[in-house]
């Protein structure tokens, strides 16, 4: 519901109205057509409490009085700094006013951010302020429409969408200058709330906040790719020159996800653990100016009698990088005459779950994204943690995200009672103690199914290259032994025909029917074994494990690892195994009795196995497999295509989403 009432009255007489744009929930933002100012973001807390999380004012005065701290407005046509207030294009040079220092600061004094607006549109949801900014204006080449779309829809997305169009070659590059705290700005300081910035570069800056150069790579303090509370930021101003520069925070942050396709990826996120509110910073734009409030003036009386401070609050205005006229190394905030322009910019804020990721990097060392999580938890990411550090980590998360980091009995008894759900970053489930979890009522889920292809590619991988060897032969080829044969053709150990020879698969799940449907294409025979008997296609057909054993050339495992089958084939299976038989292990190293398959492939009983996994990963370097004849050995890689990761990282998103909604999803509990 949009509602609008007088707010106030310029010295001139004009009226300030005030837009009240209402959701469903209740929730609200208001914005002054003045300055487009946001005055008011109220969203619910965890209990549904309203909260309002930027600063603002009950009057016009104070906006006008501390016009250069722009409390929550739009500001332009060029956002932030142009060093020396000056710039040129297409060879004019153009002088804009000097309001910060020697440079030009927010599009200088008497901008957008102190005009009324027009109101273009109005719907249910969302109102549209335009600006009309004459040729020269402000010094800026160029007769500017722009306009700004507020809308707050029912899930409590503010989007602001800025529209310009120009007849010159100008400058655009606006943003809005709206003051958060998720923890409500009446608690006087930022310094409660936690940040994370999705940017591995930012733009370093001298003591004027101006580019000293081109971008560089996160470090230090502004390294806040990881969620970070804010007081341990400031905690380093005394030795970090960064925070030394910018007095604080008030730096430019390349975008990670920036695709320059006007795709809006996450910026930014903010969370405030008093109210359980997080805000995520979506755009298209480049870069996002971070400013933790490091000028507010103290005592500076606000809406509601609050009375804010230095640091009382954080901006996070996306926009093009600072001084980008003068510098080629950034991305150009130059529009063309006639171009439409557009840049959105949508903060969002929900009170999502807390997740702890305990082993991230095998899943995704940063060549994937996490967005799927991100989207629906507030997920806090480890590469790795050692098993002491497992408690001191998952404190206080409403679920712990695991794939080999092992949840013993004895850390599960003592995980506090907010911890409501373990998520497994895997289809296999032995690193969790599911007896203690149930004990505890903890949820359970795991991913089935997204590697199904993968680990069925591997398995032939692995039978290909034990029957057809190509790396052998490209090894005997490389060596020189083609150039230096006196036959067109050569072998240099026989090669295996697959059609005809029989493959036998243990475990009959997703992957080993689809093991099946492959073995059926290459015309193999295949014989299946597993807990339960499985209607099977045509070729394939269903024996006792001891038969499978006895008549297989190939075995093939594809069973989950427990007590009873831990050791599946030690020296007493392997007897039973036709002589030179093959063995294929892409499911769990403990269901094979290491050293007796290591000894069968030093005799020749065996003869060959491919294995992805083992019993210890890493393994030591006594591993007998390491030094077994005929052992192909890969480290636990089958599940490691991009696709599969992306649709892992999906999956446990789900899951995830599903507990949280009440819904049983993938539960192993
Ligand atoms: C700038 C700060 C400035 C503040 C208020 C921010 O965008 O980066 O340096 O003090 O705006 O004008």
């Amino acid at each position: 519901m949009l509602s609008k009432k007088i707010f106030d009255y310029t010295k001139e007489g004009r009226t300030v109205t005030c837009y009240r744009i209402t959701n469903k929930t209740g929730a609200s933002v208001e914005v002054l057509d003045y300055g487009g100012i946001i005055r008011s973001v109220l969203v619910p807390d965890r209990e549904g409490k309203m909260t309002d999380v930027v600063i603002g004012f009950d009057r016009l005065s104070p906006y006008i009085k501390n016009r250069d701290a722009y409390y929550g407005a739009f500001v332009g046509r060029f956002a932030n700094r142009i060093a020396g207030a000056r710039f040129s294009i297409d060879g004019v040079d153009y002088e804009v006013e000097k309001n910060n220092g020697e440079n030009h600061l927010h599009g200088g004094n008497g901008s957008f951010s102190e005009r009324i607006g027009k109101v273009t549109d109005e719907s249910d949801n969302s109102v549209t302020l335009t600006w009309e900014s004459p040729d020269m204006d402000q010094g800026y080449p160029g007769a500017l429409t722009v306009s700004v779309r507020y809308e707050f829809d029912d899930k409590n997305n503010l989007t602001l969408k800025y529209t310009g169009t120009a007849d010159k070659r100008t400058l655009f590059s606006p943003t809005n200058h709206s003051y958060f705290n998720m923890n409500g700005p009446s608690r006087g300081f930022i310094g409660d709330n936690e940040i994370k910035i999705h940017a591995n570069k930012f733009v370093p800056v001298d003591g004027d906040c101006i580019p000293t150069g081109s971008f560089a790579t996160v470090k230090g303090a502004l390294d806040m790719r990881r969620w970070t509370l804010l007081s341990d930021v400031f905690k380093k101003e005394d030795s970090d020159v960064n925070l030394q520069a910018g007095s604080g925070i008030d730096h430019s942050f390349a975008i990670k996800g920036y695709t320059g396709d006007g795709d809006i990826v996450r910026a930014a996120e903010l969370y405030g653990a008093n109210t359980g509110i997080r805000m995520s910073v979506c755009t298209n734009l480049p870069g996002i100016q971070v400013y933790s409030g490091n000028f507010i003036k103290d005592g500076l009386k606000g809406k509601l009698g609050q009375i804010y401070g230095r640091r009382s609050a954080i901006c996070f205005e996306t926009q093009y990088h600072p001084d980008s006229p003068n510098r080629s190394a950034f991305q150009s905030p130059v529009i063309e005459p006639g171009e439409k322009a557009v840049y959105t910019t949508v903060y969002s804020f929900d009170t999502p779950p807390k997740a702890v990721v305990l082993d991230g990097y095998t899943t995704n060392s940063g060549d994937i994204s996490w967005e799927p999580l991100y989207k629906v938890c507030r997920a806090v990411i480890y590469d790795r943690t050692t098993p002491k550090d497992i408690l001191k980590r998952v404190k206080g998360a409403d679920a712990i995200i695991t794939n080999k980091a092992v949840l013993t009995a004895d850390i599960i008894k003592e995980l506090d009672e907010k911890c409501r759900y373990v998520g497994l970053l895997s289809t296999g489930a032995n690193a969790v103690d599911i007896e203690a979890l149930r004990e505890k009522g903890i949820a359970l889920t795991n991913v089935p199914g997204y590697s199904t292809e993968d680990v069925a590619q591997l398995t032939f991988a692995f039978i290909l290259e034990l029957c057809q060897k190509v790396a052998l032969h490209d090894d005997a080829v490389k060596r020189g032994e083609w150039t230096g044969s006196d036959d067109f053709s050569f072998t240099v150990s026989p090669i295996t025909e697959l059609a005809g020879t029989t493959l036998g698969i243990i475990g009959y799940g997703a992957i080993g029917s689809r093991v099946c449907e492959i073995a059926r294409a290459f015309h193999m025979k295949v014989l299946v074994h597993s807990r339960s008997e499985k209607i099977l296609p045509e070729g394939a057909r269903f024996v006792t494990k001891n038969e499978l054993l006895k008549k297989s050339d190939i075995i093939t495992l594809h069973l989950p690892l427990s007590e009873e089958t831990q050791h599946l084939i030690d020296a007493d299976a392997i007897s039973m195994m036709k002589d030179g038989a093959i063995l294929i292990n892409t499911a769990r190293g403990p269901l094979l009795d290491e050293q007796a398959v290591a000894d069968a492939l030093n005799s020749g009983k065996l003869g060959g196995a491919g294995v992805d996994v083992l019993d210890k990963e890493p393994p030591s370097a006594g591993d007998p497999l390491l030094s077994a004849k005929n052992c192909l050995i890969t480290p636990h890689i089958a599940w490691a295509a991009q696709a599969a990761r992306i649709r892992l990282i999906e999956a446990v998103a789900k899951n995830l989403t599903a507990f949280f909604a009440g819904r049983k999803l993938n539960r192993l509990d």
